[in-house]
């Protein structure tokens, strides 16, 4: 018997990534190839005319999954029983900017839509925060929600997929092994240059990384940096923020969340329950492992004296953002 769609809601539906994510999610690469989907598009009023555009064009790809698709600039309506939702529309940052700049401008819109999720959605809805800066703002999407007392803190995440992609492709080049032979690697904190993309546990045909490379200089002075800073490369080269990639990243983090890791570790962002010492409810990048539907963070790795200092300063960082909200989730 055919599956009964599954509601996913997606912001930003005119934006850049949503002109690469949507068409992938009504292919089935995101839920399945045998989830039908029904697609809730919300973006700015200003941007109607562009999603009908869209629209138009999802429509003529005759995908047989897509069963409707909803345009609105109602967050109340877009997320309504949405057991899926996919926070994409925000600003994205230009040349010099960091992420965190974008907080003061973007983090109202994740009380709207926290507020419309907590109300709206269906009480399973999993929500990932894709609009920068992504941790902060699944914080303030999570902690408007809870107000409401229906959808779980737990099912609030931030994407930190891309770095952990991105972190798979440079370990790729220096060791000239293939991408999909790299198991059990971890991006630790924020979708920031102060991230700790961390390949200590990392095998590859089960042979540890760390050994083949055995060049520490290289972790430290070129690894970790061209992964944090990737983000920024990509801007200056293109003059805009990745979309093909992070739409990408986007589609790996849910998938794996909905259909299962295989055991394999993913990075996801998030909200901490006190491992590693990460204070409870901060949006944290942990390695994680999805079965049925569900997270788990990997528990009791060894974490060293560098890697500590690391955890740290991003950790500074997401509690310094956090305070820099405060007052608006009061
Ligand atoms: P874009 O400017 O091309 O598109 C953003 C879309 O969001 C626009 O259509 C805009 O009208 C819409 N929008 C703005 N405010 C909205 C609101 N309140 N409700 C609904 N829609 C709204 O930007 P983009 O390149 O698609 O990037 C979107 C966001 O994703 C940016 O914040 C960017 O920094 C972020 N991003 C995150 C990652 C990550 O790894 N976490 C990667 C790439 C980009
Ligand atoms: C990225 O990592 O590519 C995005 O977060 C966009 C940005 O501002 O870097």
């Amino acid at each position: 018997m055919a599956k009964a769609p599954v509601r996913v809601a997606v912001t930003g539906a005119a934006g850049q990534i949503g002109y690469s994510l949507l068409f992938r999610i009504a292919a089935g690469e995101m839920l399945g190839r045998d989830q039908p989907v029904i697609l809730q598009l919300l973006d700015l009023p200003q941007a109607q005319k562009a999603v009908q555009g869209v629209m138009m064009e999802l429509e003529d790809c005759a995908f047989p999954l897509l069963k409707e698709m909803i345009a609105t600039d109602d967050p109340n309506v877009a997320f309504k029983d949405a057991q899926v939702a996919l926070l994409v529309g925000a600003k994205p940052r230009g040349p010099g900017m960091e992420r965190k700049d974008l907080l003061s401008e973007n983090a109202k819109i994740f009380t709207v839509q926290g507020a419309a999720i907590g109300q709206y959605a269906d009480p399973n809805c999993k929500v990932l925060v894709v609009g920068n800066p992504c941790n902060t703002n699944a914080y303030i999407a999570m902690k408007t929600a809870e107000k409401y007392g229906r959808v779980p803190a737990k099912n609030f995440t931030a994407m930190l997929r891309l770095d952990h992609n991105r972190a798979l492709a440079q370990l790729a080049k220096k060791t000239g092994r293939p991408v999909d032979s790299f198991k059990h690697l971890a991006v630790w904190g924020n979708h920031s240059p102060t991230m700790y993309p961390d390949y200590r546990f990392c095998t590859s045909n089960g042979e540890s990384v760390k050994d083949l490379i055995n060049d520490e200089a290289w972790n430290r002075d070129v690894f970790i940096p061209t992964v944090g800073k990737r983000g920024a490369a990509i801007i200056e080269a293109r003059g805009l923020s990745s979309a093909a990639s992070a739409a990408n990243a986007a589609i790996d983090h849910v998938r794996d969340w909905w259909l299962g890791s295989n055991g394999e570790w993913v990075t996801m962002g998030v909200p901490s329950d006190g491992s590693y010492g990460i204070p409870e409810g901060i949006v944290f990048g942990f390695p994680c492992v999805c079965e049925n539907g569900e997270y788990q963070i990997v528990q009791g790795l060894p974490i060293d004296e560098f890697s500590q200092e690391r955890i740290n300063k991003t950790l500074a960082e997401l509690e310094e953002e956090r305070n820099g909200v405060k007052d608006l989730l009061r």
